[in-house]
């Protein structure tokens, strides 16, 4: 990853993490970008900062706990006040590509439990129209190959993610299809068949889900842009 990048995601986490207040329930997000924000959050807790929280992976709970950022149980949740977390792609009416990471199912579940959900991201991630970044799709590996069927029949080219030489397997125990369906001019109506498949757990499209998207410049700058109304 080259340094702009990094500048920017470490800037839109230091701007998003001031909506952070005493007494919040937080979800921390996965991946390089919300990386800072834990960091960020890991730094108010031993400035003094009680707030309680739940994490969107695996690798995002270890460093949690390393930072020393009070975990709960999800029997503990109910609603989270803010939710930090990256996105692979926005769109202009910010729509959501999210999976790079493989997290997808988690963060999807975690968002949808947040009162105000908060996506920071390097500027590169703004678009006008998703789809360059493929599409993540967590399948069962129940008859997985019947699974890459049916979403091939959606016109795009669904390629298994691999770890090494072996299949990539999520913190659920699933696969992930990367679609690459090319320029994406209806989201939600692609989400709705993606969804529609048997075998399919969730994809990555994060539908009118988020509240406000932090993008950070390499030069140092932020840019709050609101959802639509
Ligand atoms: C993980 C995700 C990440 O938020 C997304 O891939 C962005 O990652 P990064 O901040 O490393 O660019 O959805 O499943």
């Amino acid at each position: 990853m080259d340094n702009q990048a990094v500048n920017g995601k470490k800037i839109a986490a230091g701007k998003a993490i001031e909506y952070v207040r005493n007494g919040m329930t937080l979800g921390l997000g996965t991946g390089s970008t919300a990386y800072w924000a834990i960091q960020g959050i890991g730094e108010m807790v031993k400035q003094g900062l009680t707030v309680r929280a739940v994490a969107t992976s695996v690798q995002s709970e270890s460093l949690a706990r390393e930072l020393n950022i009070p975990l709960i149980p999800f029997s503990e949740v109910d609603r989270l006040d803010i939710t930090i977390d990256g996105a692979d792609e926005v769109d202009e009416k910010l729509n959501l590509i999210k999976g790079g990471g493989g997290a997808l199912l988690r963060e999807k579940i975690v968002a949808a439990a947040t009162r105000f959900y908060i996506i920071i991201v390097d500027e590169s991630k703004l678009v006008r129209h998703l789809g360059k970044f493929p599409l993540p799709v967590e399948v069962v590996p129940f008859a997985w190959e019947l699974t890459q069927r049916r979403l091939a029949e959606l016109d795009c080219i669904p390629h298994m993610r691999m770890a090494g030489d072996k299949r990539y397997l999520t913190d659920n125990h699933n696969y992930i299809f990367d679609c690459q369906f090319g320029q994406i001019l209806d989201p939600a109506a692609l989400h709705r068949k993606v969804s529609d498949i048997t075998g399919v757990m969730e994809d990555g499209f994060f539908i009118n889900m988020a509240d406000i998207v932090v993008a950070g410049s390499p030069a140092g700058e932020t840019r709050i842009i609101n959802k639509p109304s």
